[in-house]
């Protein structure tokens, strides 16, 4: 059985089908079943990793998709898999790691790589760049204003569709030859964000207007939209600072490991155009 941690994740919600797609039995983890919408041929589990007996959650596992957030957690995670028997360990991290990123977020990732690496199962660290479904942030300047906001200097990005970070976790979780392996992880084009905003704009059918703005307005309205703590906002800025160098860098591992190119962003922006509805009067 795999377990799959951070199922209701961006990345957890596409994993759990591919999984039982591929034939695999599952059992997918959230604090809130009520709310959580998994795929009803999983068997969802409700706890919260921070205060879980981890060895029972555990028990039964023999492969784990590994997601939480804070290294500590991870490496308290992984010890307690080795013990209740996990076999391998899958990894989700972020190629910050692999270009030697030093904000905050990348370096807790540095570490829970590490604990993962020294917990004795089998491993397989998969580092994917920015998804493309960061781009559902725009979805509210969108609807309102019928406008992507930009914080200047954002740079070409080669964004990942969280479909294929799933399709690669899938085959190192069912399939043998990924032990030991990282992978890093991007889409197969950077694309500047004026030009994604004109292929999201051709999938509505209509013109989206792209404004760049100073990062202190982008900061505050982070800060207002999500209701995140200064902290929080300041260390997504310095990622983003530090990621800046070589969000363009495109790896071509996805296409290696699944025998096909990776999705696009126009399919992307093709399949999620229901998702940007338009109240815009102006
Ligand atoms: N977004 C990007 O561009 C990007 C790029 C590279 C790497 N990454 C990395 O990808 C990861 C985020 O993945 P994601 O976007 O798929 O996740 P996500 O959408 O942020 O979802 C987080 C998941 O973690 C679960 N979770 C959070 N706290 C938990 C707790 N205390 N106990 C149990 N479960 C808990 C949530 O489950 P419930 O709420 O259902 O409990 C949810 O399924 C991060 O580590 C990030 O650094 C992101």
């Amino acid at each position: 059985m795999i377990f799959v941690l951070g199922a209701t994740g961006k990345v957890g919600r596409a994993l759990v089908p591919a999984l039982l797609d591929a034939g695999a039995a599952v059992r997918a983890l959230t604090r809130d079943a009520g709310k959580a919408r998994i795929d009803p041929r999983a068997d969802v589990v409700q706890a919260d990793l921070d205060t879980a007996d981890l060895p029972a959650l555990f028990d039964g596992a023999d492969r784990v998709f590994v997601l939480t957030q804070g290294a500590h957690r991870e490496g308290a995670v992984a010890e307690a898999a080795a013990r209740a028997g996990v076999t391998h360990l899958v990894k989700l991290s972020t190629t910050g790691v692999h270009f030697g990123q030093t904000d905050p977020i990348t370096r807790a990732h540095a570490e829970a790589e590490q604990a993962v690496r020294e917990a004795g199962p089998a491993w397989t660290t998969l580092r994917p760049g920015a998804f493309m479904d960061n781009r559902f942030a725009w979805r509210e300047t969108i609807r309102d204003k019928n406008t992507v906001y930009v914080p200047e200097g954002d740079p070409a990005s080669a964004l990942i569709h969280v479909r294929d970070i799933a399709a690669v976790a899938t085959l190192a979780l069912t399939t043998s030859g990924h032990e030991g392996a990282t992978y890093e992880l991007t889409g197969g084009e950077a694309l500047a964000t004026e030009q994604q905003v004109a292929i999201l704009s051709d999938a509505l059918g209509r013109p989206v207007k792209y404004v760049e703005e100073p990062q202190s307005a982008a900061r505050e309205r982070m800060m207002r939209k999500y209701g995140w703590p200064a902290e929080a906002v300041d260390g997504f800025f310095a990622l983003k600072r530090e990621s800046a160098e070589h969000e363009h860098v495109v790896f071509d591992t996805v296409e290696r490991v699944l025998g096909r190119p990776p999705l696009t962003f126009a399919d992307w922006a093709r399949e999620n155009a229901a998702a940007f509805p338009y109240h815009y009067r102006g």
